[in-house]
């Protein structure tokens, strides 16, 4: 599914965020940049050990990343040119700000790829795997983040590579209702 928000394609696909071809891809890091499962391991995989090496150089100026924030680092051996990690956060019932700090991290990506003059990003569903966040609410937070974003400020696309046919129609419904 797609539409047109301003000038920016915004897209929903079901696939794997490493095979996306868009000028960034997201990962669903931790805070301490060194990998881990899901998007995180799929993406330091495919990427190679240069993302590694250059999450290590962040870390090395600023200590880890965050819940909310964002860094960029290249994509390694992956067809994209630049991985921006952004942390999620755990859901722990909704009491402890969790809505906030998932909306910080999808607008503090879109922020650094304007910053970095990228085009094109691809994002997986954040905090919705071992985070534990509600996937129709997480949904809402994304699109709507990312609607109000890109009303301001023009990209080609913006793109979310859910990995399930069951993310994919959530984030469809969720779409019809936000635009
Ligand atoms: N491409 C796209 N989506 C994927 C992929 C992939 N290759 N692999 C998993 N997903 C989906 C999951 O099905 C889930 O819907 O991405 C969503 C986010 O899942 P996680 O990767 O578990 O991310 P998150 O819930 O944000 O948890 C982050 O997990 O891997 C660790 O180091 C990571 O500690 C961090 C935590």
């Amino acid at each position: 599914m797609e539409t047109k928000i301003g000038k920016t394609k915004l897209s929903l696909i079901q696939g794997d965020i490493t095979l996306q071809d868009t000028e960034a891809i997201v990962n669903a890091a931790n805070t301490s940049l060194l990998g881990g499962g899901g998007v995180d391991g799929a993406i330091h995989r495919a990427g190679g050990p240069k993302i590694l090496e250059e999450c290590k150089e962040i870390r090395a100026k600023q200590g880890g990343c965050p819940t909310g924030e964002a860094v960029i680092t290249s994509g390694g051996n992956m067809a994209t040119r630049y991985v921006i990690h952004t942390v999620g956060p755990v859901w722990s019932g909704g009491n402890r700000d969790e809505k906030q700090l998932l909306r910080n991290a999808y607008y503090n990506s879109l922020n650094l790829a304007k910053e970095n003059g990228i085009k094109s990003i691809s994002f997986p569903s954040i905090s919705t795997g071992v985070y534990r966040f509600p996937i129709d609410k997480a949904a809402r937070i994304a699109l709507t983040t990312v609607k109000e974003f890109i009303e301001e400020y023009d990209f080609v696309e913006v793109r979310f590579a859910l990995f399930s046919e069951r993310d994919l129609k959530v984030y469809e419904e969720v779409l019809k209702e936000v635009t």
